[in-house]
């Protein structure tokens, strides 16, 4: 065996210089890769196991290769491990080291496989544990907004249409329409794992093996749900890291939309909400600023993220079957939009359990523009039995007239409103009022706290029993 310093150990049969100085910076992916040392470990031990139970290798062999491997697992795990560049990537970085370890059997591990069927191996691995940990991140963020859903159900807010003050809601309804937001997010997720738990292990370099391998056994071995079908597929395709990063860019959207609700509602403008100290930072300058630092960032976070999906994306367009090494450009973008949205999940969750509500704000806020003139037209509809259209046009010319009084509607007096509309009775007076305007929405998914409360505790229930799965 040739000296790793000149050719390279595991490749350079058939080399005699060695690389330029660009030529290993420009190849080399351990800096990126050494974050699935573990799950390279884990489809190696697979993989000699199953090398062992087909008579491929001797089980001498596959003690020794077992022994070793356990051993470098240990080693990554107390941060010992030692990587170099010029052995490119974790798949040779772990190879060169259980020869160290254990010898000339390491040489036999690489029989009937390759990096390509390894590295989308290893790949898939990270990423299904990866879909886990966000799914238990978005449990959490929405056990933190159930919990406040239910304490607000009957908190009055006012709910915008194009930022302009609408109809009041129930707070507790606003936050649990981020909890149904996550669920989907969830389920993308879900779907996305599901897709890619196949495992490609035993498709070798392209075309498959001639030595009679067990490919179920690897696959169940790794937890897979089955062996990929087409050996060129398994090398090639990059679609289920495609999957994940679209489920996080999507999740990573719907994050920043709260997260800017939370900017605006602890903004002294709106008054509506505060973090405590652990989650507002100073200014170096402004002495009485409380600054949202981690809801902006979050709602900075799709830049990052939808970009690391456009570069993969970006990277596989056009690439033709089966493996090429622009493919090795596809870890650093998932490894650091995953890594942008664990943090924001952890941190949305966070803020959504601390958020206080001043609800005295928010009730006063919902009383005001007129978010009760929607409430007088039904009342039109209802008790005078007019037509929507003529109805909205009433109550249009009552909020007119209000406006020049500068009062609200309830501020008019009857006969005021006679000049507008002769039929109007006193019964009217108890539609104008944010309270009534919310309480009466009980449709089902309306915003009337019954309604809110059912919900709340429908989803309390459904994370608890989920939890206990
Ligand atoms: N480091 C490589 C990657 O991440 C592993 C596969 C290399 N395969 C090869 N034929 N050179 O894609």
């Amino acid at each position: 065996m040739t000296d790793g310093k000149n050719t390279n150990a595991l490749w350079g049969g058939r080399f005699s210089g060695s690389p330029s100085e660009i030529m290993e910076t420009i190849n080399a992916s351990i800096d990126v890769d050494q974050r699935m040392a573990l799950e390279d470990i884990a489809g190696s031990l697979a993989h000699a196991r199953m090398l062992a139970a087909t008579g491929i290798i001797s089980s001498k062999d596959a003690e020794a290769i077992e022994s070793g491997l356990l051993t470098i697992s240990g080693e990554v795990e107390r941060g010992e491990a030692r990587w170099s560049a010029a052995l490119e990537d974790i798949h040779m970085n772990i190879e060169a080291r259980l020869r160290d370890l254990v010898g000339e059997a390491a040489g036999r591990l690489h029989t009937a496989r390759s990096r390509n069927d390894q590295v989308a191996t290893d790949f898939r691995l990270w990423l299904r544990a990866a879909c886990d940990r966000i799914d238990a991140h978005l449990s959490a963020y929405q056990a933190a907004l159930v919990a406040q859903a239910q304490s607000h159900a009957g908190t009055v807010m006012p709910g915008f249409t194009h930022l302009q003050t609408a109809q009041p809601v129930s707070l507790g309804h606003h936050l649990l329409c981020w909890v149904e937001a996550a669920e989907r997010d969830r389920g993308r997720f879900a779907d996305a794992r599901r897709r890619l738990n196949e495992c490609p292990l035993g498709a070798a370099a392209l075309a498959g093996t001639a030595f009679p391998i067990d490919r179920a056994q690897t696959a169940e071995a790794l937890g897979f749900d089955r062996p990929m079908a087409n050996s060129l597929d398994a090398v090639a395709t990059r679609d289920f890291a495609l999957e994940v990063l679209a489920a996080a860019a999507i999740c990573a959207t719907n994050l920043s939309r709260f997260a800017e609700e939370i900017v605006l509602w602890t903004s002294k403008r709106f008054n509506f909400a505060a973090l405590s100290d652990a989650w507002s930072t100073g200014s170096s300058i402004m002495p009485q600023k409380r600054n949202p630092d981690a809801a902006e960032l979050v709602r900075a976070k799709p830049g990052r993220i939808a970009g690391a999906l456009q570069t993969l994306i970006i990277v596989v367009k056009g690439l033709p079957l089966a493996y090429s090494k622009d493919l090795q450009e596809d870890k650093a973008p998932v490894f650091q939009a995953i890594d942008d949205l664990e943090l924001a999940l952890a941190a949305m969750a966070g803020m959504a359990a601390d958020l206080s509500f001043n609800t005295d704000a928010m009730a006063e806020a919902a009383g005001e523009a007129y978010s009760d003139a929607t409430d007088l037209a039904d009342f039109v509809v209802r008790e005078l039995g007019k037509p929507f259209r003529d109805a909205h046009h009433i109550a249009g010319s009552l909020v007119k007239l209000a406006e020049a009084r500068n009062v609200p509607l309830s501020g008019l007096s009857l006969d005021e409103m006679k000049t507008v509309e002769p039929d109007l009775t006193d019964d009217v007076f108890s539609v104008l009022s944010a309270r009534a305007s919310m309480e009466s929405r009980t449709s089902y998914g309306g915003t009337a706290p019954v309604r809110v409360k059912e919900q709340a505790e429908h989803w309390s229930a459904r994370l608890k029993e989920r939890q206990g799965q």
